[in-house]
Parts: structure tokens; sequence; C-alpha cells
């Protein structure tokens, strides 16, 4: 389980430090960083999968999503005595991105390439640091895996020289996703397959043209794909492999009397829902946005492997408040095999998970244009330590 997460310079976050706990329920007004929080979670699992700077790059580069404020904030801009004023940077340009859980801790840094190179690409980023310690805030003598720019090498005692592992990793590429020592290394690949398994939805495409309306080939599904398209194939395999009785219950629940099954005509698997009162069952094609959305988390939450975290993004969208509650016990029950953090902003479903003895309330604000969990205090923030660089 993850018990820390730090974001430093990204977007809004200039500085960011939260403990987690087992269901983390992120709530905040229009503006205050939700969907940052959400997107740097991403490019902390895009490192595994070697595409951090590619998916940088996407959102504009280190230009577009540095924290555009102050390097720090000045106690007295903070009073108001003073308005906020840039001042001559003292350290590089750094977005950086953390989590440690029960283990390891994982870092990365990212920065400018230097010196400024002769290429069309400039918008992207170069990693400059990356980290993976031992235990819950990094110290240098829990360093077991460093990276300082091409270098990636394995720290060892004060006399010794470190290993090194390789002298020309690319500015481009993470070592988590690049190197593969299970002898020298296994922490990276502990990390890595850890990270890797992070599941995240951010809604689901349910308009008249999606591809979740239309049957599809079907095929062993204990995951469901994050844009929602191999639905009937996840349902069928948590009914035959799956908690199947939750599933049962879930839809009852939400839909009361209904139920569904999954209809599979030369290969091809669509979602056959039966409701109350009616004299055939409607396939997906005719279902509701919210219908087709319910069933889209229910597949989702209930999956039969279930992963180390799961990041929902705003899981109440275009649902009524009427499922809300029903959504809330969904994900109740997720979070006892599954660390979750969602996100969301409906009262009904923050009400209801908020009920649930395991949740974690995380509210942000912004405060001078920076995103800070509300009641945080020194007193209370977790203990964070970046590598230097
Ligand atoms: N580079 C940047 N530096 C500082 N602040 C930024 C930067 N880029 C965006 N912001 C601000 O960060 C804030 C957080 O945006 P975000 O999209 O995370 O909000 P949100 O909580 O998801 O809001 P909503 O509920 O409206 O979706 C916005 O107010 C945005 O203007
Ligand atoms: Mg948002």
């Amino acid at each position: 389980m993850i018990e820390t997460l730090a974001i430093s310079g990204y977007r809004s976050l200039r500085d960011l430090v939260l403990p987690l706990g087992r269901l983390n329920l992120v709530t905040g007004a229009n503006g205050s960083g939700k969907s940052s929080l959400y997107r740097a979670l991403r490019l902390l699992g895009d490192a595994a999968q070697n595409s951090v700077v590619a998916s940088l790059a996407r959102e504009g580069g280190l230009p577009s999503t540095l924290w555009a404020g102050p390097e720090t904030i000045a106690r007295s801009v903070r009073q108001g005595d003073h308005p906020v004023e840039g001042t001559a940077p003292r350290s590089p340009v750094s977005l950086k991105l953390g989590f440690s859980d029960e283990t390891y801790g994982y870092s990365i840094d990212l920065g400018y390439p230097s010196p400024p190179p002769a290429t069309a690409f400039n918008l992207d980023p170069a990693i400059k640091r990356e980290c993976i310690w031992h235990g819950g805030t990094y110290r240098k003598a829990s360093a077991l895996v460093d990276r300082r720019n091409n270098f990636v090498y394995l720290p060892t005692g004060r006399d010794e020289e470190p290993v090194m592992l390789t002298q020309n990793l690319s500015a481009a590429d993470s070592m988590l996703a690049s190197i593969a020592d299970p002898q020298r290394a296994p922490e990276m690949l502990a990390v890595r397959e850890s990270i890797r398994g992070w599941r995240f939805y951010d809604g689901f495409r349910t308009d008249i043209a999606s591809p979740v309306r239309i049957p599809q080939i079907g095929t062993f599904t204990p995951v469901l794909n994050n844009d929602g398209t191999d639905l009937p194939a996840a349902l069928q395999t948590i009914l035959e492999i799956g908690d199947d009785e939750a599933l049962k219950r879930t839809i009852d629940d939400a839909f009361p009397k209904s139920r569904v099954h999954i209809e599979v005509q030369n290969g091809r698997f669509e979602v056959k829902l039966h409701q109350h009162g009616l004299l055939r069952p409607l396939s997906a094609a005719e279902l509701s946005d919210g219908t087709l959305r319910f069933l889209l988390w229910t597949a989702a939450l209930l999956t039969p492997r279930p992963p180390h975290l799961m990041v929902l993004n705003e899981p109440e969208t275009s649902l009524h408040p009427d499922l809300l509650p029903a959504l809330a016990r969904l994900i109740a029950a997720a979070s006892q095999k599954s660390q979750l953090i969602v996100v969301s902003h409906a009262r009904t479903l923050i009400e209801a998970l908020s009920e649930t003895p395991q949740c974690k309330p995380l509210h942000l604000e912004k405060t001078f244009g920076e995103t800070v969990l509300s009641d945080a205090t020194l007193f209370n923030r977790p203990k964070w330590q970046w590598p230097s660089r």
C-alpha cells in the first residue's frame, strides 16, 4: 500500500505531500488541483512504462506543466503585505514525482536537457535523477538504486566504489523501464511491477457511436480496459471466475429487480440487461448513458484480479444521485482488496464514502495559486525528502 505520495513543481501542485490510506477520497472546489493530482499519478505510472517524457511532451512539455508561481512564497506575501513577485531562481527547474510504500520509495525528477540540444523535440524534458530507496523516507544511506543523468548505479558503503549498472541511459528513458537486473537490482523489478499494476479509470465514452455500445469479440478479461470497450467480456469473466454473487447484488442494488447476462454469438459478446417491467432485455446500444456507465464501474471494481492501486477520476460523471450510494458501496467493497484513490465532487458520493470506516478524506484547497491539503500542518504532514540533484 502506498503510504506517502509527493509531487513538486507540477501545475498547481508546487509542493504537495499526501498521506494515503486504504480508500482515499480527493475532494475540493473547481480548480483546486484534483485533476492535476490524478494526472501526476498517471505520470508516475508512465515512468514504469517508459512513457513519462512523451506524456509530459503531450501536455505541452515543461513550459506548460511546471508550477507557474514563484519558487517560494514569502511569508510577507502570505500575510498579504506584499504582492507575489518572481525572484531569480535559486535551484534548477524541476518537476518531481515520488511515492513510498511499506518497503520502498521511488522518485523521479525531470528538468530541461542540458546543454540545449540541437533537436526539434524541444518539448521533451530530460530525466535528471531517479532513486529507489528502502523504507518510507529517502536518506542517502537508504538509497538502493540511484540515477544521475545517464548513470545508473548501486550506491554502496562508505569506502567502496558504487557499482555501475549503466553509463549511457538516454535522458528520455526511465531507469525503471530500462534496467532489468534481478541479481544486482531486484528492488528495481519489484518497484516497476508494482507501478505497472496500477489501474486508472477516467470516465468512459458512452455516446451513441462509442465502441462500448457495439458487440465485441470476447476474450478472457479479468481486467477491464480503461476505455471500457471489453465490458461484456469483463462481465462474463466475473460471472465465470469472479464474485458473480456480488455482481448480481450490485446490479440489483442499483436497478432493483434487474439482472445482467452476456449473449455470445459467433464469438461476439453483448451485454443484455433484463429490467423490471420490460418484455425483452435491452442491449448496450439501448441503455442510457448512466446505466451503461454504472455497468462499466461495476466491471472495473469487481475485477477478479484486484490491483495494488486503482485510481478513479470523477466516477460520478453522468450518474444520477440515486445511483451514487450503490456506487459508493461498490467502491468501499473494492477497497477491501485494492488501495483506492477516488477523485470526486459529487456530494452524495462523498457523503456515502465518508461513512466507510477506512475512508481517508483529502480535501484540496488553493492558496496563492498553490494546491494544499486542508488542515495540513507542519506536524501532520508526512515526512518526505527529495533526493538532491
Ligand atoms: N502550470 C501551472 N502552474 C500553476 N497553476 C496551474 C498550472 N496549470 C494549471 N494551473 C491551475 O491549477 C489549477 C488546478 O487545476 P485542476 O484541473 O487540477 O483543477 P480541478 O480540481 O480538477 O478542478 P475541476 O473541479 O474544475 O475539474 C487550476 O486552477 C489551473 O488554473
Ligand atoms: Mg478536474
